[in-house]
């Protein structure tokens, strides 16, 4: 293999550097092409333009790989914890019993937020939809700890910031929905685990203590997991190039959330759910909304399904698939939108529309059963998201500053109008 590729412009020949990963993937390295030609690329939505080099998370669309720093996600997502994998994807290794221990009990000493928090909190109208608090409240961590907008922070420093973030967003996350519900807020209980403590800030009451069910706490903790980083996905390419900027941990991370919050990206999990009870609405005819998503004159999408990068099965989708089966059964609970989603599934994997395009079921798809089984509400199944997320944001706003990365600033194809004189109001 060639260690260069050779690109001819205007009777030029340009020699481009070529990269190859651990995984061997390839890439031709243009940063000097305009320098050398004065051409840019042009790659609407980067499908075929890498931002940069990461050795937190490998996926492989084509085959449905997902690892992260080399584990595989079906033995994390069954052996491991959301703590653990935290962890791992931050720091890089699988930590030792004591390395774990004294993260989770860091976390747990900052679980608290300030006071002050809950003026802000209770400004918004039990209305607002939970992601719109969680990334006000998320950037609003740098005002409650202004040293953290040093962007030259020891790494002592840093890791405060990233301790008191993993420790806080569940707290803020619990308390985004009593606020929704109009409900007080339950503080965090340092005896519990991550998932049971976030699980007794979402459904306890000052009245009523919540019986915390094991199954659930697992079926949790492995949702988590399935959402903790997937590379250079929108939210996090947007961590990244906020993140260039030197702009703050809390507001990069609060960028991601906004980010998120897309139907076609994390916010499909809960436009999945909204499909699902359309259809059953409306009679249950899967084909129906089947041939409504193959309409070009139709807007609707079949939400849950298509990935820019999986081009097979989403690994994910495959262990919540499973998980869906194993916690509505533990529960006891029969969810009619499951067999609808099964049906759909079904359907569409045998539709040709959907095969030529490589549209399978992705990790949104039937990740919303699941919540709903354990008593998330549907407005909350994309805080869910940013939840599990939140790890693999850190590590790669993390990897960009270690690496020394340049700010973000992409180039562009100008098609206005060329240059033309200014017109008085009276000539126009
Ligand atoms: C996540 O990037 C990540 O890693 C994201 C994520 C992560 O962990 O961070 O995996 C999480 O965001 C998962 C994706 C969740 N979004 C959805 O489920 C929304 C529905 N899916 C899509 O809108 C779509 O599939 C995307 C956005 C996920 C991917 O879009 P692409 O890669 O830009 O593909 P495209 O929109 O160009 O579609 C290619 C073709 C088009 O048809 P043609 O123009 O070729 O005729 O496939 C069609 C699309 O119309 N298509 C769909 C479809 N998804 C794509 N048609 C019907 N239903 C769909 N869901």
């Amino acid at each position: 293999m060639s260690d260069f590729a050779e690109i001819i412009l205007d009777g030029k020949t340009y020699q481009m550097p070529i990269v190859v990963g651990t995984e061997d993937e390839k890439a031709i390295d243009i940063s000097a092409l305009r320098a050398q030609s004065g051409y840019v690329t042009l790659d609407p939505g980067y499908k075929n333009t890498g931002a940069t080099t990461s050795a937190i998370t490998f996926l492989d669309g084509e085959e449905g790989i997902l690892r992260y720093r080399g584990y595989p996600i079906e033995q994390l997502a069954e052996k491991s914890s959301f703590i653990e994998v935290a962890y791992l994807l931050i720091y890089g290794h699988l930590p030792s019993e004591e390395e774990l221990n004294a993260f989770s009990d860091r976390i747990k000493r900052h679980t608290l937020v300030n006071e002050d928090m809950r003026k802000i909190l209770d400004g918004f109208p039990s209305t607002a939809h939970p992601m719109g608090i969680l990334s006000a409240l998320v950037s609003s961590l740098t005002a409650f700890y202004p040293e953290s907008l040093n962007p030259n922070q020891s790494k002592e420093e840093v890791d405060l910031s990233i301790i008191r973030l993993l420790a806080k967003i569940s707290t803020i996350a619990a308390w985004s929905y009593k606020n929704s519900q109009g409900h007080p807020v339950i503080y965090p209980k340092n005896k519990l685990d991550y998932c049971s403590n976030f699980l007794n800030m979402m459904f306890a009451y000052p009245t009523e203590d919540y019986q915390i069910d094991p199954v659930v706490v697992s079926a949790l903790n492995k949702l988590l997991i399935l959402h903790a980083d997937h590379e250079q996905n929108c939210s996090t390419s947007t961590v990244r190039l906020v993140g260039s900027a030197n702009a703050s941990l809390y507001s990069s991370v609060s960028a991601g959330i906004s980010a998120l919050w897309g139907p076609l990206h994390g916010g499909a999990n809960q436009a999945v759910i909204e499909m699902l009870e359309e259809i059953k609405a409306d009679g249950g005819d899967s084909k129906k909304f089947i041939e409504k998503a193959k309409d070009k004159n139709d807007p609707f999408r079949l939400m849950g399904f298509g990935h820019r990068v999986y081009k097979n099965f989403d690994p994910r989708a495959k262990i919540i698939k499973k998980a869906a089966d194993e916690v509505l059964t533990a529960l006891g609970v029969k969810d009619p939108i499951l067999n609808i989603a099964k049906e759909l599934e079904e359907a569409a994997l045998n539709d040709p529309y959907f095969v030529e395009r490589k549209l399978y079921p992705n990790v949104d798809f039937y990740s919303g059963i699941i919540y709903r089984a354990i008593g998330i509400p549907t407005n909350m199944f994309t805080v869910m998201f940013a939840l599990g997320r939140l790890p693999g944001w850190i590590a790669q706003w993390k990897e960009l500053r270690e690496q020394k990365e340049p700010i973000g600033r992409p180039r562009q194809i100008y098609t206005g109008e060329t240059e033309r004189d200014y017109v008085p109001m009276e000539k126009r």
